[in-house]
């Protein structure tokens, strides 16, 4: 391994993610599949794409890489409890959750986010011991809310520097 595995967390440790909960319908399981991820960025302008990275461990990984659409919550800044409870193992933590459906695509979605986002599933590339899921935009909706950022192990929100630029 070029660098050790301590380096590569410390790397991790300094950057900051928003926080999103991707969630889909997998038909096969008969259920909503739903894990909290930070790996979640805007992507491409025109067309309007999105992506996550979904570690090749997690139980949501076959349903979300071979899945025809999925759901983004960009979690707001009160929902630190929503985000620890996807990021559970375990396939009842979606079983008694109230999920709103997106108004396109059928998505679930987590109500009180700061934003919601209907994805069809466009590209998935292996890389390493993830698969990033590029998403095709076909709704998006903002609300009124700060959204959650995670940085070195520690949900926060955004604070801007005081400077006179
Ligand atoms: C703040 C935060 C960010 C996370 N980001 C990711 C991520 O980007 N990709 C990923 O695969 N797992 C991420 N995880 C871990 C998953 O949420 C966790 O492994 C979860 O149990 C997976 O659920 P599943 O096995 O039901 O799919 C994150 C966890 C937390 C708390």
């Amino acid at each position: 391994m070029p660098i050790t595995g301590e380096t590569f967390k410390q790397i991790g440790r300094a950057t900051t993610g928003t926080v999103a909960v991707i969630s889909a319908v997998d038909g096969t399981r008969n259920g909503i599949v739903a894990l909290t991820v930070s790996s979640f960025i805007t992507l491409s302008y025109s067309p309007p794409l999105c992506m996550f990275a979904i570690q090749d461990t997690s139980d949501s990984y076959t349903s979300l890489i071979e899945g025809v659409s999925f759901g983004v919550s960009l979690l707001s800044t009160s929902q630190s409890d929503i985000a620890q409870h996807f990021a559970r193992k375990g396939r009842e933590k979606t079983a008694n959750c109230i999920f709103e459906r997106g108004s396109v695509m059928g998505v679930p979605l987590i109500p009180g986010a700061a934003a919601h986002i209907e994805c069809r599933t466009e590209r998935v590339f292996i890389a390493g011991d993830h698969a990033i899921v590029v998403g095709l935009i076909e709704a998006a909706r903002r609300f009124d809310h700060q959204p959650l950022l995670y940085f070195a192990r520690q949900y926060g929100s955004f604070a801007p520097l005081v400077t006179s630029y």
